[in-house]
């Protein structure tokens, strides 16, 4: 974990000091980090209380005319997941084109921005219409604007020595699963991005849940997984023992308010084990569901980032991955912003993505021949 001991003004990249400066950061301090909470039991109550939450593209033109008619270009990047937007400001748009825009991200699951014009406070204030704005109780931030997380693996150098990504982020993982309400779209603006590599991955939660058989997807609908933080914090009860996570307990198939549909939520990263099973029988159903997410091509895209591009995903519905190939040769910065959403529910009433859409056949599922290769 990195450690608040630096201050990193000197190393910013010249790009993201001069959308700093231009937006009025005071660069004294570079980053500022919050105050770290003492123990677990404070850690964990930092946002127990249950907050309202208004899903913004459930009321949204299901068309999207006013967003999509307005921009220059609209590219689906994959069948499944992805699509960029060209020749439209995020700092520009109208509240129906945002409510619209949430709706997209909902269906599409991430969505992409190139060439924006956006200060860090604008960036907030487009999480804050998208729900509460997550305030990180331990990661590095714009001085002066809690919530606008860094996300500059040069933080985590001194600690981390090496060509892994510092910040494990290169793994595949879903934002503050252990939340109470983990957030929903959360959005990442790149101000400075390696001349190769860097690429992100994202793949798709419903995707992944339609992969699954109908009959394994009636076993795991309805059940409950253990989901821990990343950060981990003193236990009061054994003060000189190891430093332990925040845990919570999720649905493991969860609904999308907007738009209605099952999606697996796991990570391999942070879904420790499901509620009610052996330790044995949760590693195997957790592992093959893992698997599904992570190495299924074709429910995952690909992004290559170009400086001043933003990246909207909805995080309930997706596993996202950075790639570290640049080896942190040149520098990466970017900041973050998510918005938290509801608590997760599960909905027995809900369909899945391809059964709402019509896209199944019934001899999809006829038994199958056993192939040996
Ligand atoms: C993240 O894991 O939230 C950051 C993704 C990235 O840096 O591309």
């Amino acid at each position: 974990m990195p450690v608040p001991v630096a201050n990193h003004v000197e190393k910013l990249p010249p790009a993201s000091r001069e959308r700093l400066v231009r937006a009025g950061i005071d660069l004294t301090n570079y980053p500022e980090w919050p105050p770290k909470p003492k123990s677990l039991t404070l850690a964990a109550k930092v946002r127990e209380e249950e907050r309202p939450h208004i899903e913004r593209g459930k009321n949204a033109d299901p068309e999207k005319k006013a967003l999509l008619k307005a921009a220059k270009e609209v590219i689906h990047l994959s069948k499944h997941i992805g699509t960029e937007i060209v020749g439209l400001q995020l700092s520009q748009l109208t509240d129906q084109q945002k409510d619209e825009l949430a709706l997209l991200i909902a269906e599409r699951t991430v969505v992409f921005f190139r060439d924006q014009d956006l200060t860090p406070q604008q960036q907030r204030d487009l999480g804050a219409y998208f729900g509460e704005v997550e305030v990180h109780p331990t990661a590095p931030r714009v001085p002066g604007l809690p919530g606008v997380s860094i996300i500059w693996p040069e933080l985590a150098r001194q600690e981390r020595v090496g060509f892994r990504n510092p910040f494990g982020t290169q793994d595949w993982h879903t934002d503050l699963t252990h939340e109470k309400q983990p957030p929903g779209i959360t959005h990442l603006h790149n101000d400075t991005i390696p001349s190769i590599g860097g690429d992100t991955y994202w793949a798709s939660g419903y995707s992944a849940y339609d992969k699954l058989s109908p009959a394994f997807r009636a076993k795991i609908d309805g059940l409950q997984a253990v989901y821990r933080s990343a950060h981990v914090y003193k236990n009061p009860e054994d003060p000189d023992g190891p430093l332990v996570p925040i845990e919570r307990v999720h649905p493991l198939v969860r609904t999308h308010p907007a738009t209605g549909w099952k999606s697996l939520f796991v990570n391999r990263k942070y879904t420790l084990r499901i509620v009610g099973f052996e330790p044995a029988e949760s590693k195997i159903i957790l592992d093959y569901l893992f698997d599904v997410y992570e190495r299924s091509l074709d429910i995952q895209v690909r992004f290559k980032w170009t400086p001043g591009t933003s990246a909207l995903w909805d995080n309930r519905i997706s596993i996202h991955a950075a790639v570290f190939d640049y080896e942190g040769h040149e520098p990466r910065h970017g900041t973050r912003v998510s918005s938290l959403a509801e608590v997760p529910y599960f909905d027995p009433q809900s369909k899945s993505r391809r059964e709402a859409l019509g896209l199944d056949k019934p001899e999809d599922f006829l038994p199958k021949k056993e192939i040996i290769y």
